[in-house]
Parts: C-alpha cells; structure tokens; sequence
C-alpha cells in the first residue's frame, strides 16, 4: 500500500502533479466519528489548492489554526499560508459567543470554508471534524502530495454528554508518558475529553510523591517469581506535568485516582505499619484477589492519603480527584483492634443492610471528601462501592459493574459516569471468540454491544437524567503488556464509545458507523496506531481433522468482513483469494485465514493445520486405571526445561484431581506430570482443551502452551478410535503472566466434534 502510494508520489513530483484519494472506497461519503449531531448535506466540494489560505478572526485558537496549517500543508504539499484578511478560497476561523463551550460549526462551500466557535475547545472540535471530512490521507506522518477536498456540508455540532472518558491502568502494566500521548491523539480525533488515569494498585504505585519518596522506591518494582523484575516503572513530576500539557493542547482533562482504602498495597509495601496487621508485603506483579488494606481504623492513614492527595491535586488541573474506593475487602478491618474500636466510638451498628465494616468504609470515604472538596476545592470522584452507606450530594459515581448503581445514584442527586463492564465498557474482554482472541479479561465485549451501549437507564426518572453526566471507557492492564496490545484492545471499540457518549441515540446508525469506521481505521494506519480486525471464527480449533475425502470448513467473523486465505503456508494477503462461505479441501495443508478492511489491512492470521488421520487406535492390553503423577522443583518455562526435570517423587494415584490445585503455592514452583488412561465412547474426531503446559494423547502433543495461564481457550482435535487412550499432561507450577497457573483446575476435557452443517 505504502510502496504504491510512494511510487505515485515520486511519479506525481517528477510531473509536479498530485495523488487522487477521492476515489478510495473508504474516502466516500462523509466519515466523521463521533456523528455530527445536526448536518446537512449540498453538491459540490471545496478542493485545496496552492492559494487556499487560513484566516481566524482571533488569537485565541492560535494552536488550532497552526495544527490545521501544519495538517493540510503536509498532506496535500501546497504552503498553506495564514492571511490577514478573509477572501475567496479560504478557511475562516470564526467566534460565536453565542455557542456553548463544546459547540461548532462547520460551514462548506465550494469557495469557502467556516469554521465557527466560542472558545478554543470548540474550535478543536469544529478543526477535528474538517479533518474527518477530508481524505483519510490528510493523517500522513510525512510531506505528500494528495488531492484534497471537502464535500460541501453544513454541520451544528454539540456533545450529548459532558464527560467522555478512557481509564488507563498503568499499575499492572506501566505504559511510558509517550504510550499515552498516542491514545491522547486518538481521543481528540474523537472528540473524547476525559482521561482517567489509576495511579495506584496492589501491583503498583506508579506516581512520585516528594513528601513519600518510599512509595516509588519500594512499589515501582515488582518481584514476577520468573527470575525477573517488573519495572522500575512510575512518571515522575515532569511526566505527569508533560501529559497534563499534551492532554490540555487537545481538550483533555486528565484525572489521577489513588486507590482508597482497598487496592493499596503498594502503599502498604512502603507503610506496613498503616495495615492491620503490620505486614511485611512484597511489591508482586502478581493479578488477583488482596484482603490487605489501609487499616481505616488508624488516624495516620488519613494523614497519608490527604498529604499524598494535595501533591496530586497540584500536578492535575482537573476538577475531579478519583478516590478509588472499589472492592475494598474487608476481613483484616473485622479482626483489626483498631477498626473495631473506630467502629465503637462512631457507634456503628449494622444498618439497611450495611455492615459495619461497611459503615467504616463509608465514614472514611465521607471525611475524603470533606478534605477534597474542602481544602483542594475540587470534586470527589469514585467507583460505585463508595455509595455504601451515603455519600455527600457532590461526589460523583463511576458506575462500573452495570448501570444499577448508576441509576441509584443518579436518582438521589449524584452526578454519574456510566462505565459498565456489564455492557462491554471494560475494554480488557476479549473482541471475539476466546479461542482465537489473545487471552483477555473474561467474558467478550463485542464492538457492536458497546455501540449499543445507552448510558441513561431506562428506569431512572427523566428529571434525573441529567446527573448522567456521560460515559467511559476502562481499560485494566492485567492482559496488556505492551502498547501494542493496548492499542488491539482499545481501537476500534473506542470509536463506538466516543460515539455513544457524543451523538444522540436517533443519529446513532450502526451499519453506517461501520462504513465511517473503514475510513478511521486509515487515519489510524496513518498514525501507526494498532487496532483490532475481527479474526476468522466459526472453527475454533488450532487443526482441522479428516477421516475420509475431504473436508468442508466455515469460517465468520464478527463484522462480516471479507476474508481471504492461502493454502501453501504461505502469508495472505489482501490480494490472496477470497473464502468462500464453505471451504471444501481434499487433501493436507496449512490453511492460513484472515479477515480483510477496506482499508486493505489484514486481521491477526489464523494458522490451522488441515489434517487427514487414521483413526489413533484405542490401547488393547489391560491398562490401570490409576494415574501415574512424578514431582520436580523449580521453575519450568518450556519443554527444554521439562526434559531436565530431576523428579522426587513418583507414585500412583486415583485421579487427577487427588493431586490437584489446591497442593500447589505458585511461589514453591515445580513441576507436575500426570499419565493414565482415558476412554471415547466412539470412534471420532474429539477437540481438546486444557490450561496445562502441555497434553499429549500417544505421541501427539495437542495442547502446548507454555505461556498463558487464564482463558487460554486452544482447543485441538484429533480422531481417536473407541476405546481407551494414552495421556500425559505437563502442568508447570508457576506465575505466569501474572497469574499463578495453580489457581485454576488441572485438568483437561474433550468432547466429540461436530462438523457444519
Ligand atoms: C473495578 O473494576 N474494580 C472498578
Ligand atoms: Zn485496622
């Protein structure tokens, strides 16, 4: 793609012509993310040339009118030049004091074009939208020479919700200032004004604080029990000051939270004395559940967090702090001597159905809230766990686990933000079928549910509406590694959530959403940003077994992309063939299927192994029914390791599960190899499963994964005839990922195959 565009260009230099991108099929029609509000559509278009110059009434969008410059001169190769006055063939940039803070106008003639706002903000927004409406090219990172031109439209924009948001956790993967500066930019494509940033966690404590220097010097680090460390990762003050100027240029207000009073053990790394019990605690990069908290009972907790907050509260202008406030567990508080005498002199007593651990919680977020909207003057925000027991009226609520507490909370006077996971707002679930999708949060958050996403419930009464006052986006890092597979995880799905939080539901058009979002997915190769394609589904297996002549796969995908596919084991690519709804083969092969944009990008390939088989014959001679388990120690990470295995014990036992999970700490690593029989009660082709390192039925290994140890959804065939069958399964005790793979069932399952139909 890349390679043509280039030739084209250095074709059009030598002529001193320039490259047509009109006639892209992703540059048709108008493509702007979120949907106008109000637009009106005429004939003609206003094409720049070597004479279009900007004009803008006033300074005070001074770095709009350079960002359109700077866009419009790269792309289309022409010096675009500021004038001094307005004239044909221009792009004037006008105020209306009349509009509201997020309010524009877009105005385009043949001759001219307006760009119309109150403030900057909305000159932003009224400059974003004039970039949607030219040619995805005009994104380009470096000079060209494209054919620019903008259909004539009339649009009168404004937001539906005041809040627009994406949460980042850096804590369990820490993403640089840089890594945030690249979403930051797809957010103001999106018109998107809210970041909000989880500053602290168990995992982490990624913000310097000068009072408390130990709280990076002793929770930026985390011990991986991989014979590696996790860091040290954290943004210091001048990180934290770049990403609140970056974040400011395009609208965006970043909102720090630290976690209050549960998801603080990294605090708790550096105070162990501000615990119940005293700890020591280890900085872990270890995912999961953590029962120890601030202990609530103890008066220089408060001390800590209201000096930790005033430093916070200096580095972000935001108006809101986010105090956290979700799944504080609350079993030390119970046994705790200190809780329980705080619980005594408040005089608390179980109530509506309140604990009085509980009622603890609720105290110690209330006297945060007088201190954040007291002394710091700015708004208490948190998850939906700090309405537990009252909340004063000016705390706003993040609603999180669905839209229930949301509407409760919005029905007694709070502001809410409608961030539900039930409704696919958690972007860390998988985008598709667990079985091809990289291992994710649990549960699937397909792109077309969070479109359909409406953040008012419809049972909170219309004079409350109001408190709704938007949505947002959460990104959990546990299943993010890298950038990389932040960028997978976040695009396209963030497009939707832009659109949901900004265009009224009768504007909303899903199929037409799909049209526009062929046209940004260019801007975001442009950008080199990643994004995830719907990877082929429908076979759901790493191979694809026959028995006789041939074989008839179906493959879908979650958008009804094209797709296309090779046969030799060679890459696809966009001019491979296209799949045909049922693929009918005859003989082995590497069949390699993806799904195809419009844009001309391929999704993740799906690599299936097309094999013939004779039915594996069942073992004839009297076998036991035990199961033979052998023992190691230390850390095992692949099959080189587990060849070296020096076993200390090797004995029989009942079934797997008589050595199961449960006698296993992932912090004592070992290794566990279970062999017996298992029986299939017909000849077959049966798919396989399991979570284990390895499992091999005779002498084929088909399952093999030596890296992820939750959702790891793998599943392989094989044609076994009736009878009993040889296995071995390899489970290596460890941490992997993050996750101890001794926290789930060890074990595998099979079941027999059907084919389509
Ligand atoms: C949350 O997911 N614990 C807010
Ligand atoms: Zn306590």
């Amino acid at each position: 793609m890349m390679i043509r565009y280039l030739i084209a260009l250095i074709l059009c230099t030598l002529l001193s012509c320039r490259v047509p991108v009109d006639d892209k099929i992703y540059n048709s029609g108008i493509h702007v993310i979120p949907e106008p509000n109000e637009m009106a559509i005429g004939q003609g278009v206003f094409t720049i040339d070597g004479s279009t110059t900007i004009y803008t009434e006033t300074d005070e969008w001074n770095s709009e009118t350079e960002l359109l410059k700077g866009r419009l001169t790269n792309a289309s190769g022409y010096d675009i030049k500021l004038s001094d006055k307005a004239s044909g063939n221009s792009i004037l940039l006008k105020k209306d004091k009349s509009l509201g803070r997020e309010e524009y106008k877009v105005n385009v003639c043949e001759d001219s074009i307006e760009l119309i706002a109150s403030n900057g903000q909305g000159m932003f927004y009224a400059v974003q939208t004039l970039l949607q409406l030219l040619p995805a090219e005009v994104e380009i990172g470096h000079p060209s020479r494209f054919i620019l031109s903008v259909p004539c439209v009339n649009i009168s924009d404004s937001p539906r919700f005041r809040y627009r948001g994406l949460m980042i956790d850096p804590c369990r993967h820490f993403f640089s200032v840089d890594d945030l500066k690249r979403q930051l930019d797809v957010m103001a494509m999106l018109k998107m004004n809210r970041l909000h940033l989880h500053l602290t966690d168990n995992q982490g404590w990624r913000i310097a604080i000068d009072k408390y220097p130990q709280l990076v010097e002793c929770s930026a680090v985390q011990e991986t029990y991989n014979g590696k460390k996790y860091g040290p990762y954290y943004y210091t003050k001048e990180d934290i000051k770049d990403l609140v100027d970056y974040a400011d240029r395009l609208h965006i207000d970043v909102i720090p939270e630290i976690e209050f009073p549960g998801h603080s053990l990294s605090a708790l790394v550096a105070f162990p004395e501000l615990s119940c019990t005293g700890g020591p605690f280890e900085s872990e990069q270890v995912f999961g559940y953590e029962e120890n908290v601030f202990c609530i009972g103890n008066d220089s907790v408060f001390t800590l967090m209201e000096d930790i907050l005033r430093e916070v509260a200096a580095m972000f202008p935001s108006k809101y702090l986010h105090i956290g406030g979700d799944e504080c567990v609350k079993n030390r508080w119970r046994e705790c001597q200190r809780c329980q005498a705080l619980a005594k002199r408040l005089n608390l007593k179980p109530k509506d159905g309140h604990s009085v651990e509980e009622q603890l919680q609720s105290y110690g977020i209330k006297r945060m809230e007088r201190f954040i909207s007291g002394e710091l003057g700015k708004r208490m925000i948190g998850w939906e766990e700090i309405l537990e027991g009252g909340l004063p009226d000016e705390a706003t609520v993040m609603s999180w686990k669905g839209t229930e507490c949301g509407a409760k909370a919005a029905s007694t006077g709070h502001d809410v933000v409608m961030a539900s996971m039930a409704d696919g707002l958690y972007l860390c679930s998988a985008q598709g079928a667990d079985e091809v999708e990289p291992a994710a949060m649990g549960g699937q958050s397909y792109l077309k549910d969070v479109y359909a996403f409406e953040p008012v419930p419809a049972e909170l009464a219309p004079d409350m509406h109001k408190h709704v006052i938007g949505t947002q986006a959460c990104l959990w890092s546990e299943w993010t590694p890298d950038v990389d597979m932040l960028e997978f995880l976040l695009y396209p799905r963030l497009m939707a959530i832009a659109e949901v939080a900004w265009t009224l539901p009768e504007k909303k058009d899903w199929a037409d959403f799909l049209r526009r979002l062929d046209n940004m997915q260019v801007r975001l190769d442009e950008k080199g940003i990643g994004y995830h394609i719907p990877i082929p589904e429908g076979e759901l297996t790493t191979n694809k077994v026959f028995t006789e002549d041939s074989v008839v796969l179906a493959f879908t995908n979650s958008r009804s992309l094209p797709m296309v596919y090779t046969t030799d084991g060679s890459e696809p690519d966009a001019k491979s063939s296209i799949l045909p709804s049922l693929l009918v083969l005859h003989e082995p092969c590497t069949l390699k299927v993806a799904s195809l944009t419009a844009g001309g990008r391929l999704s993740n390939v799906r690599t299936l192994a097309v094999e013939k088989q004779k039915f594996l014959p069942a073992v004839k001679n009297k076998i036991t029914d035990k199961v033979h388990l052998k023992l190691a120690d230390g850390l095992f990470f692949n099959e080189n390791d587990y060849e070296k295995a020096k076993f200390h014990t090797d004995t029989m036992i009942t079934a797997i599960a008589d050595y199961g999970k449960d006698k296993f700490d992932f912090k004592k690593p070992g290794l566990a190899v279970y062999t017996g029989y298992f029986e299939v009660p017909e000849s077959g082709i049966y798919t396989f499963k399991s979570l284990a390192d390895e499992l091999w039925v005779g002498d084929k290994r088909v399952i093999y994964n030596p890296t992820s140890s939750r959702f790891y959804e793998k599943k392989t065939q094989i044609a076994l005839e009736k009878g009993m069958h040889p296995f071995r399964l390899v489970f290596s005790n460890r941490l992997k990922e993050g996750f101890a793979t001794c926290w789930y069932e060890i074990d595998f399952q099979y079941e027999p195959t059907t084919e389509p139909s």
